[in-house]
């Protein structure tokens, strides 16, 4: 037994006893940092260094039954080691390490972290962080082995999935020359991508509960019983035991601090001449209901309509309505223990027949900037559209069920309780499930058509192949052909032609294809069969070009077609050409929507920024009709 260890002994008698009772020498245990019915660390240096909480919040301990633990809710903020790994340099693992926790996961989200020293910012890696993502524990490392000047980091995942709210014990060691993730006791990952010794960043902070660095900080939501930081990569072996070492802790149920309610305010999709479709989700499984009337007492219906499935996502596909008519409803959760919660009365109106005039709004790249779409959404909502077109790139990563709900959803409230949205996806949905869950629409989904009054909208997949003889442009093709709508919108989330800076060609050096050459196939047909105005997201500013056919600025009259690129729901600004393309008529570098209004063959058009600036018009009447 070493001197060290001896102290730990006196310190820490659990963390001894892992590598003692099996046999092999006891653990070199640089810092282990406790939290049980309080907090606590323990630690080898002269000067041991004990995290303090921020905010000065009060620590909460979940329930001893379900295995206690510190309660961190993503928005506390972390447990600091040190501001600066300069304060401690001499005491983080170089040659060898092992970085390991009892913890539990309560929400999954992209970028998780339990234990980081980390910066990354664009090509300046250095720093390691044990972490998780979505579905997996993570531990991103960075050595002098692979530096390039300035670090480079690898993320590594492991492969099994973590259960949300139950407890795992997960460890990531590193020994000069192999990094290892274990979950559970169980090697997970293995890779000797990187090698030689770990290399920090001075300034980078030495946290837990969080992936934090300089620009970021991604605060763990869900529980800590113990941190530990050790100078030396533990054995297969010695995981194994640590990992066996709290049976009652790996067999406790899950458990979440998460109240009963609505994850996700009702909202609808899909307007249709005799319904809509209503959704809504519980934080935990539940029986949904809708009650629903008609605003007009003389006509008075009322209809419940109960859900059969035990879930928490709730999707009613409402029918048998009549058309241009006003209905109030109001959701309903019964939790499994009986609790209810009802949703205020909300309203909407079913879709306008061909005679009606109507209105609708366009708002594409929601994506990740709340603060931003919740601006663009209330503007939009303030206009009291009949319906919402969205443009794709909803969210900023399909996969993450918190952009959904913690940020989509929310921001386009109280929009999206009244007013019905027909989206389609964008390069961000990533083809998700989550996005056909959350989406009532007409089949298959990932393209469609819908009708609304005197148009039709041709919802498109931009990311699937639009080539001559695929699938999808096939039926674009047959949609057109037999459409019989005045007005007709095609819909698809990369612009078939755009005056942007550089995602098609950097423009300020190169030439550019001025447009997405897949999505490109589609402007045959919409020539063809008279489309008016093509709406696209993708490039985060605002463009309406000159009517274009066959490659030429060609009067709308004439069948030309009108692109607009409505990109400015949120996501960060792009810029444009620094010289005027062949076809670019209006741009704008704005968040904004748009706005359209149309009655019979009249077309108002209106672009708005996120001040509720008017800064486009145009009006159409529809071409081949008379004035
Ligand atoms: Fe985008
Ligand atoms: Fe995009």
């Amino acid at each position: 037994m070493n001197p060290r260890a001896r102290l730990l002994l006196a310190m820490a008698p659990f963390a001894f006893c892992v590598g003692w009772m099996g046999g092999e020498a006891p653990l070199k245990t640089d810092w282990t940092w406790s939290f049980e019915a309080g907090y606590e660390a323990q630690g080898f240096s002269t000067n041991p260094i004990t995290p303090s909480l921020q905010l000065g919040s009060s620590p909460v301990f979940a329930p001893p039954e379900n295995g206690g633990g510190l309660v961190m809710n993503g928005d506390l903020e972390v447990l600091i080691v040190a501001e600066r790994a300069a304060d401690v340099i001499d005491l983080l693992p170089r040659e060898a390490l092992t970085a390991s926790a009892w913890v539990a996961i309560e929400r999954p989200q992209r970028w998780g972290g339990i234990l980081s020293c980390i910066q990354d910012n664009g090509e300046y890696e250095k720093g390691f962080v044990l972490g998780y993502d979505d579905q997996v524990f993570t531990f991103g490392l960075s050595t002098t082995g692979t530096d390039d000047g300035d670090g480079r980091m690898s993320y590594f995942r492991g492969q099994t999935a973590y259960q949300p709210g139950a407890w795992h014990h997960v460890a990531a060691s590193f020994d000069g020359k192999t990094t290892r993730i274990y979950v559970d006791g169980k090697l997970d990952f293995e890779s000797t991508l990187q090698n030689g010794e770990v290399l920090y960043d001075l300034d980078a902070p030495v946290v837990i509960g969080a992936y934090r660095d300089k620009d970021e900080n991604y605060p763990l939501d869900g529980r800590l019983r113990e941190v530990r930081l050790e100078s030396r990569a533990m054995s297969a072996s010695q995981v194994e035991k640590e990992a066996r070492s709290r049976p009652t802790l790996s067999a406790s149920e899950p458990w979440t601090d998460m109240e009963f309610g609505y994850l996700v305010e009702p909202y609808l999709t899909w307007p249709r001449l005799d319904g809509v479709s209503i959704l809504f989700e519980s934080t935990f499984p539940s029986e949904g209901s809708v009650g629903l009337w008609r605003d007009d007492s003389t006509h008075g219906v009322e209809i419940e309509y109960e859900d059969e499935a035990v879930s928490g996502l709730h999707e009613f596909f409402i029918e048998d309505l009549e058309p241009n008519q006003k209905y109030f409803y109001q959701t309903k959760i019964i939790g499994l223990e009986g609790e209810a919660i009802e949703s205020e009365v909300l309203s909407f109106r079913t879709a306008a027949t061909a005679d009606r005039a109507y209105t609708f709004a366009v708002i594409g790249d929601t994506q990740t900037n709340g603060e931003v779409a919740k601006r663009v959404s209330d503007l939009a909502y303030m206009h009291r559209p009949n319906f919402i077109v969205h443009a794709g790139d909803l969210v900023d990563t399909g996969s993450v069920k918190r952009d959904w709900t913690d940020t989509f959803f929310p921001s386009m409230q109280p929009l999206l309780g009244r007013v019905p949205i027909i989206p389609v996806l964008g390069n961000h949905e990533q083809d998700a499930k989550l996005y056909y869950d959350y989406m009532s629409l007409p089949d298959p989904e990932r393209w469609y058509s819908a009708v609304y009054g005197n148009a039709e909208f041709f919802m498109i997949d931009g990311n699937r192949s639009l080539a001559q003889q695929s699938d999808q442009l096939k039926w674009l093709e047959g949609a057109l052909k037999k459409s019989t709508a005045t007005w007709r919108f095609a819909v698809l989330h990369q612009p078939p032609y755009t005056s942007d800076s550089n995602d098609y060609g950097d423009t300020l050096k190169e030439t550019s294809t001025r447009g997405d050459m897949n999505v490109r196939n589609i402007v045959a047909l919409l020539e063809q069969y008279g489309v008016d105005v093509c709406f696209s997201g993708h490039v985060h500013d605002y463009e309406r070009t000159f009517p274009i056919r066959a490659g030429k600025v060609t009067p709308y009259e004439e069948g030309g077609v009108i692109y607009v690129t409505a990109a400015g729901g949120g996501g960060s600004l792009e810029d444009f050409d620094p010289t005027n393309t062949w076809f670019g008529h209006k741009k704008s570098r704005y968040h904004h929507f748009v706005y359209v209004a149309i009655h019979g063959t009249q077309l108002e058009f209106q672009a708005i920024d996120e001040e509720g600036r008017l800064f486009d018009v145009l009006t159409l009447n529809k071409r081949g009709s008379k004035r």
